[in-house]
């Protein structure tokens, strides 16, 4: 191989050897990679979670970790519905506030970024232009950037300060799904280093709760037989909504992409109590109304949302942990998640979404790798 510069005169360039295996390569004995993919969840998050939880954090990190006013956090598509899942996550457990952009938007507004703020690009590809073209500005201004990637080597790493190395493996089909798992989890764990670092407070019981969560993954892929019914019967729906309140919302940014990418069905991720200022109107008689429930104090009033569409003829299919909602006998259908605190459940309930997605694009004769119209990295804005 021979590299040559823009005057066409050859250059050398360093080699590294990169940490893939010939088994992520490959399909292995799943019908699609997509489908390793979500199966490969449980691994990915004992891997995020153990190497995070284990890293030194340079010095200059902890320093921003500690004094930092605000966290401005930029992507796009999956990786920014991590980032909206993030923000409740963090606002909650520290009480810094976090401000959550799509980075196409981003450097097109003239934003305000304090010198020596934390900055927070992520990118499982690590090569998504606007992204790092975001991380770029955000520098020249006088940010400190973190940067959250699945590849530990691509070009994103080149402009920040500190990577944050998610361990899902290999992602091959291009509808991401075990990365969307990991970056929560590098969010989880950026919230407990502040917890750490800047309040002195003991993280154990946090850390237990997400090292519990690949296990509760591994439970919750057991059964996989109800969604592909519900697949069935419902992938000629025209549309189907995605509605939930707080971390759920977020979730339900996630679950709608998902749908749409692959199914190529019309949906939408909506907040739940915003459906009555326009989207309600929508809403007929057989529409599906995925329902997000996993915030028991906000749970009575996503319920208000069940039904409001109920009343215009939806089929509602809920998705929660708390046994009191999983009884309503109003719901159609339900997808009862293993026990999980709420502020961790986003990183489960979106495992029934990735896996209804793609039996619904299966149903409808697609192919999940390969979804029409989109590639694995956007690399031009
Ligand atoms: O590699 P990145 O995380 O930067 O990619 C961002 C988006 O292009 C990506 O998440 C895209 O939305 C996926 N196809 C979603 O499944």
């Amino acid at each position: 191989m021979e590299f040559y510069d823009d005057n066409l005169n050859v250059y050398t360039r360093d080699f590294e050897k990169v940490d893939i295996d010939a088994a992520s390569l490959s399909k292995g004995k799943f019908e699609s990679y997509m489908l390793k993919e979500i199966f490969e969840i449980p691994q990915a998050l004992k891997d995020t979670n153990t190497t995070l939880s284990e890293t030194d954090l340079p010095l200059d990190f902890i320093e921003i970790l500690k004094n930092t006013p605000i966290i401005n956090i930029v992507a796009c598509g999956t990786a920014y519905n991590s980032a909206m899942a993030a923000r409740y996550v963090i606002e909650n457990l520290t009480r810094i506030p976090v401000n959550v952009e799509i980075a196409s938007e981003f450097r097109y507004r003239n934003p305000i970024i304090l010198k020596d703020s934390l900055f927070i690009a992520v990118s499982q590809s690590g090569e998504t232009a606007d992204t790092i073209a975001a991380v770029k500005l955000a520098k020249n201004l006088g940010a400190y950037v973190a940067v959250i990637t699945n590849v530990a080597s691509s070009s994103i790493t080149n402009f920040a300060n500190y990577t944050i190395h998610t361990k899902a493996g290999t992602e091959i089909a291009v509808a991401a799904t075990k990365s969307y798992n990991c970056q929560l989890c590098a969010f989880y764990n950026l919230a407990l280093y502040i917890l750490k670092y800047r309040f002195n407070k003991d993280i154990k019981k946090y850390q237990e709760e997400l090292y519990k969560l690949s296990y509760s993954a591994k439970k919750l892929l057991k059964n996989t037989e109800e969604l592909i019914t519900l697949a069935g019967q419902y992938s000629f729906n025209r549309s189907v909504f995605f509605l939930g309140r707080g971390l759920d919302y977020a979730v339900a940014l996630e679950g709608s992409l998902k749908l749409k990418e692959i199914s190529y069905i019309h949906s939408e991720g909506y907040a739940a109590g915003e459906i009555k200022h326009g989207t309600l109107a929508l809403i007929e008689k057989g529409t599906l109304v995925v329902l997000l429930v996993t915030q028991k104090e906000l749970a009575e009033k996503t319920m208000n949302a069940l039904h409001e569409v109920k009343a215009r003829g939806a089929n509602v299919l809920a998705i929660t942990q708390l046994n009191d909602i999983a009884k309503d006998s109003s719901l159609n259908h339900v997808i009862k998640l293993p026990e999980v605190d709420d502020l961790f459940a986003p990183v489960l309930e979106v495992i029934p979404l990735q896996l209804f997605a793609y039996y619904m694009a299966r149903a409808r004769g697609n192919d999940p790798d390969k979804p029409r119209n989109l590639a694995k990295s956007v690399t031009v804005e």
